[in-house]
């Protein structure tokens, strides 16, 4: 297993561009089984969430071809309708396969997803909205199994205790394509991951409008056809290294930078001090070039985690590492997953004072934070261990970093671009097996704002 060894204290500078969202492509990847015709995605990143859907697409019967990062997927055997427990339990995402598979085969059996790490995870309204499309749903040896001939168009209303379903909302506007009638889901996810597939869908033929908003209204159609499609970029990685380079008081241009989509961050790191600006205003905003600079002392701010436009759950753990450094009390309130928290003790054990009480947790900032050994147990967790030991002060080891490969490409690559410290080392043998080049041989004129570079005293080598 490996593990990120982080010498912390060095300031983030330079450039990167944002990866495609793992979010918006996993359930794009599942849609392309409602077609029998090729369907090319553009900007999916290398991630280890991907591979898994290429293997689960592979078992149903798609052939999943590879150039960089466009995948070429197509279907060749249409009678497989088994996705089995050893790829589900690796990924919640394959439910989101379901809605497709049964509308486009009229029968799908899935592994119903188990427990994850950031607390329970039902699928209740994605069956709910199966059976609202006329599916028959029935369980077996830990599997779901919905069949239907044709899905019928209906009303169906999509929210749960904690508001909508992002992927229940996937499942359903992908099956209600191929569906007699007219569908509406109400309460649905307003996520950009939403608008993104159902701009692909409408793309292989369907008749989708308002995504992105509580009401979408879809008509069925009678079959789609293939398409190619550009993947958006990935708010929640973006959102990540935007942070990284504000706990390290950095100086960095975020390129393909979904501003649109993090308008609730932005507004959260712009209270707290931090200040992220658009460098090409006359670009479209769902990639824009933004800089994050943050030459003051942190203000300590509340934050509730909601579904979009709210303030995103897989942020709220960045956004707390970097609050362990504000100058005052800060709350964080959870409203998705109420028990997303397992990095609150790991932070602790780097110094941070942490009260939780219930879905709040209180961070009484820290004037610095101490370098030690954490353990990720999930993907976002991960990442806001590793933003606190950019910034903690000597040596941190984030070990079972298999979950944050899961959503950043090569973090430790991507973060040692901009400067920082950091080896991916084996833990069982101690070898480094991603060995980069000392930060203090980096060319100066990687610090490319548009102020002009960041003056050599600031930076630390
Ligand atoms: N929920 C139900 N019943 C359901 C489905 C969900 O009660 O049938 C509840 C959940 O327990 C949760 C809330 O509704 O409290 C929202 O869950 P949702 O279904 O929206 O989550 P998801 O679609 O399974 C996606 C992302 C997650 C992200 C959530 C919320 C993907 C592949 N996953 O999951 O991403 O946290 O939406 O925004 O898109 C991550 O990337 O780290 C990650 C966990």
């Amino acid at each position: 297993m490996d593990e990120f060894r982080i010498q912390g204290g060095t300031r983030l500078t330079g450039r990167l561009v944002v990866d495609g969202s793992k979010n918006a492509a996993l359930p794009l990847m599942a849609a392309s089984l409602l077609t029998s015709d090729p369907v090319v995605l553009n900007g999916i990143p290398p991630l280890a969430d991907v591979r898994s859907m290429d293997r689960l697409l592979g078992e149903l019967g798609l052939r999943v071809t590879r150039s960089g990062r466009t995948i070429q997927l197509h279907a060749q055997d249409e009678q497989r309708f088994h996705a089995r427990y050893d790829i589900v339990k690796t990924m919640r995402a394959s439910i989101c396969t379901l809605g497709p598979m049964l509308a486009r085969r009229g029968r799908v059996r899935i592994s119903m997803p188990g427990g994850c790490a950031i607390g329970d995870r039902p699928v209740d309204l994605h069956l709910r909205g199966m059976e609202a499309l006329g599916a028959k749903i029935t369980f077996d040896g830990g599997d779901i199994i919905a069949e239907a001939d044709r899905l019928r168009g209906n009303t169906i209303f999509l929210g749960g205790p904690f508001g909508s379903t992002v992927l229940g909302t996937a499942n359903v506007m992908s099956a209600a394509t191929l569906a007699e009638g007219t569908t509406i889901i109400e309460s649905a996810a307003c996520e950009p991951e939403i608008a993104d597939l159902a701009r692909m869908l409408n793309g292989m033929g369907a008749k989708i409008s308002g995504a992105g908003t509580p009401r979408i209204m879809i008509e069925g159609v009678e079959g789609l056809h293939g398409t190619e499609h550009n993947v958006l970029p990935d708010r929640i990685v973006a959102g990540t290294l935007a942070i990284a380079a504000a706990i390290t008081r950095g100086d960095v241009l975020l390129e393909q930078f979904p501003w649109d989509h993090l308008l609730a961050l932005i507004d959260r790191l712009n209270e707290i001090g931090v200040r992220i600006e658009r460098t090409d205003p006359g670009e479209p905003c769902e990639r824009c070039t933004v800089r994050v600079t943050a030459p003051d002392p942190f203000k300590p701010v509340l934050f509730t985690t909601q579904p979009y436009p709210g303030y995103p759950t897989d942020l709220q753990a960045q956004l707390m590492a970097l609050l362990c450094l504000a100058e005052g009390n800060s709350i964080v309130t959870e409203k998705i997953y109420p028990d997303r928290f397992m990095h609150v003790p790991e932070l602790s054990r780097m110094g941070a004072r942490l009260i939780r009480q219930g879905s709040t947790v209180v961070v009484q900032g820290v004037p610095e934070l101490i370098g030690a050994p954490v353990m990720a147990s999930d993907l976002r967790g991960s990442a806001s261990l590793i933003i606190a030991g950019l910034a903690a002060g000597g040596e941190t080891t984030v070990s079972r970093v298999y979950h944050v490969d899961r959503g950043y490409v090569h973090l430790e690559h991507q973060l040692h671009h901009l400067g920082a410290m950091i080896e991916r080392v084996n833990a069982e043998t101690g070898e480094v097996t991603s060995s980069m080049p000392a930060i203090s041989t980096r060319p100066m004129t990687d610090v490319a704002g548009p102020t002009g570079q960041v003056p050599a005293e600031r930076i630390r080598s």
